[in-house]
């Protein structure tokens, strides 16, 4: 049996929680005997800057670059938000996206049948919700350079944020954009602002030509990055992976993410490219929804996105599609017996906190198994 090395990076807010109940997982799956998994565990967000003075530390990050996937809480919380720009929790997750170039952020947008009433569209919109938001995650205007605030002088200041992409990053996302698609439905929509921005023009070229080398079969359609906004919200079953930039694909999958009920749902993967020799992709997983601290410490964090983020994991980097699903009915089996934690709580179900969750979720898989 190969055994995955694996580092924990559980951050801030309810990250150590939630990641509490990923530990859980794991072990029974080496309890189990079904894999094997030889685990590190370090510091990133604020919890890195109260040690180390930065938001992930370089020893971390040797660890991140070396392991076979990076499990990943949240970051950030009102405790640091006094500190230098350069140091603020979110820089250290900028920074592993970075560094490992991890540029495929893959979130899907699934509605469990059993939440179909928690969304804020109507139950007809959203029941049976299956979409993938593929987002270019380290390119775009937040890496960009310039990158700064200048003082003009005269008590005005400027400040600058660079949005590039080259055909290279944009040809690259699409493809992967394609791939998923033929796992799938066999449908993209790329999004952009091609009429207001040169970078959107190329990206819908790029994406455009892409699809005509290799790539024929899928089923290609763009929309405008506004216009998609809209249409996630009036009728979002009509799409099955958008792939977007990095900015879009921030706040669209935000939107798309509250489709589904809760921002507590969704799990998300960032990817690399594969190694040439190993077919290995860098990669890191991680829950969509950040670091919450109003509830933080309280045992009340809903575990699923983090929980579907390590599911994540076992599909796309040890090819353990099989147990994946199962962790994911789980999910899903969880909340039918009406276990809720109080995000996601509605009238008549059990509410529960992040552990009893972790229970259920454990109980359900051991039936699956
Ligand atoms: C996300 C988050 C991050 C982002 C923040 C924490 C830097 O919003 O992963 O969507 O903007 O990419
Ligand atoms: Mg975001």
């Amino acid at each position: 049996m190969a055994t995955y090395k694996l580092f924990l990076l559980p951050g801030d807010g309810i990250g150590p929680e939630v990641m509490g109940q990923v530990r859980r997982v794991i072990q029974w799956f080496q309890d189990k005997g079904v894999a094997s998994f030889e685990l590190d565990e370090g510091l990133v967000g604020g919890a890195a800057y109260d040690v180390h003075g930065e938001s992930i530390s370089e020893d971390d990050m040797k660890k991140a670059m070396a392991a076979d996937a990076i499990i990943f809480g949240a970051v950030g919380g009102p405790k640091w938000d006094g500190i230098p720009y350069d140091k603020r929790p979110e820089a250290g997750l900028l920074r592993l996206r970075k560094d490992l170039a991890l540029y495929a952020n893959l979130r899907p947008a699934i509605v469990y049948p059993a939440l179909a009433d928690a969304s804020s569209l109507k139950k007809e919109l959203v029941e049976g919700l299956d979409i993938l938001i593929l987002r270019e995650l380290t390119g775009g205007v937040y890496f960009g350079e310039p990158k700064e605030i200048t003082d003009l002088g005269n008590g005005q200041q400027r400040a600058v944020d660079t949005q590039v992409y080259e055909t290279y990053e944009i040809d690259r996302i699409a493809r992967v954009a394609f791939e998923l698609a033929r796992t799938r439905d066999n449908r993209v929509c790329s999004m952009e602002k091609r009429n207001v921005m040169k970078s959107g023009l190329l990206w819908n070229q790029v994406v455009t030509a892409t699809q005509k080398d290799g790539y024929q079969d899928v089923e290609l359609s763009h929309m405008l990055a506004d216009a998609g906004g809209m249409q996630l919200v009036r009728n979002p079953k009509q799409f099955d992976v958008i792939v977007t930039d990095n900015l879009f694909g921030d706040i669209l999958s935000d939107v798309a993410a509250m489709l589904t009920g809760s921002l507590g749902m969704l799990p998300s993967a960032s990817l690399g490219a594969a190694d040439e020799k190993t077919g290995v992709r860098k990669a890191l997983y991680e829950p969509v929804h950040g670091s919450a601290p109003d509830i933080a410490g309280k045992g009340l964090a809903n575990p699923i996105a983090m929980i579907a983020s390590f599911a994540m994991c076992l599909r796309y980097s040890f090819g353990m599609g099989d147990w994946a699903g199962k962790v994911e009915a789980a999910i899903a089996n969880a909340l039918d017996k009406g276990y809720r934690t109080g995000d996601i709580m509605q009238p008549g179900m059990k509410q529960v906190g992040t552990v009893e969750m972790g229970d259920a979720i454990l109980a359900e898989l051991e039936t699956l198994a």
